[in-house]
């Protein structure tokens, strides 16, 4: 069974196949990064005009690069929840005419089970459960219980910002370029991560996250550099201590969560996961405390950040809230 999935969501203009062995027949993906550095980041209207003039081309590169026809296609996927609204509407209405015209049935699926599935598709053994997913990105930053396969339960969540997001808006502050990500994370390698401590976000609800604090904090301690006239010569130090404090609670968030819940593995997902830090962090946590966890990420640096393959994936699950149709709305 070949399903062909479809990624909208936000900046990324998606499409790729995959069997019924969750093997990657095709995965293209068209990026936005360079029309949205112009203004700093995603301007919704703009991303939405964009995907228009991308799927055909994606479409065609993704049915070439498998090798197949729409013939061949079982099963349609779109990410029909959650993102922007404008970007949903072309990602739909793309998925359910494709539908229409080759006879396929159509699913909306959910651009953040997406992520949190996405160990599956670059998978090397069999995974052992109960599995704690931390999802990080740039709109969303969940822990999960993943019980066997089909059953998922959500543990916690970001009460205001997600990590990416936060990332983002402290790169800007700091004068570089979208998405912030890895560009702090390149400028932490020249910096003391010790040398500003800022504090934990929300210490006492362990397994729900908020990163506005850290973000107005951050923004504090810039101000009082610009004032001394020493903001140059910090930069490095508070791209360090900020990835260190963000790191430091989301990996200690995700490890409470895989004790209490008996975790056989952990895995991280999202854009936030290509962060080399973040992971080094996590196991190093899991040595120290002397945990008996298997640790995952994806491997291909393209399963982390927005994709299709991963909406692809979600059309062989068997999980709830997806039944296929012939049209497809946002939700
Ligand atoms: O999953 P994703 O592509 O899109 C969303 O669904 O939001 O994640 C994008 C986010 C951005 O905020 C970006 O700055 C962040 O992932 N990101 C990183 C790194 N690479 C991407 N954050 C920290 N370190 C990185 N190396
Ligand atoms: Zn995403």
């Amino acid at each position: 069974m070949l399903v062909l999935g479809i990624e909208s969501s936000c900046d990324e203009t998606a499409i790729a196949i995959v069997n019924e062995k969750f093997e990657v027949l095709s995965n293209v993906i068209a990026s936005q990064i360079l029309d949205h550095q112009k203004t700093m980041g995603v301007v919704p209207e703009s991303a939405a005009r964009l995907h228009v003039s991308k799927f055909t081309p994606v479409l065609e590169k993704s049915l070439k690069d498998a090798g197949v026809t729409m013939k061949d296609i079982d099963l349609i996927t779109v990410s029909n929840r959650p993102g922007l609204i404008g970007c949903l509407v072309t990602g739909c209405t793309f998925a359910s005419t494709l539908g229409l015209i080759h006879n396929i049935p159509v699913m909306g699926v959910n651009h953040k089970l997406g992520h949190v599935y996405s160990c599956l598709l670059d998978l090397k053994e069999e995974i052992e459960f109960p599995v704690v997913v931390l999802s990080v990105s740039g709109g969303h930053n969940e822990l999960y219980l993943i019980k066997s396969q089909e059953e998922y339960q959500e543990l916690g969540k970001t009460l205001d910002d997600a990590a990416g997001e936060c990332y983002d808006k402290v790169a800007k502050m700091l004068g570089l370029k979208y998405p912030g990500g890895p560009e702090i994370s390149k400028l932490a390698e020249f910096g003391d991560p010790k040398s500003i401590k800022f504090p934990d976000p929300l210490p006492h609800q362990k397994m729900n996250f908020s990163f506005s604090g850290l973000k107005t904090n951050v923004k504090n301690k810039i101000q009082e550099f610009v004032e001394s006239g020493k903001l140059e010569e910090n930069k490095a130090n508070i791209a360090g201590s900020f990835q260190y404090a963000i790191n430091h609670n989301l990996s200690k968030k995700l490890l409470y969560a895989a004790t209490e819940f008996n975790a056989k593995e952990v895995h991280l997902v999202g854009g936030v996961s290509a962060n080399r830090n973040l992971r080094s962090m996590i196991l190093d946590k899991i040595n120290k405390k002397g945990l008996n966890l298997n640790f995952r990420h994806p491997l291909n640096f393209g399963f982390c950040t927005d994709n299709a393959a991963m909406i692809a994936l979600l059309g062989h699950l068997k999980l709830d809230n997806q039944k296929p149709k012939s049209v497809i709305t946002p939700q």
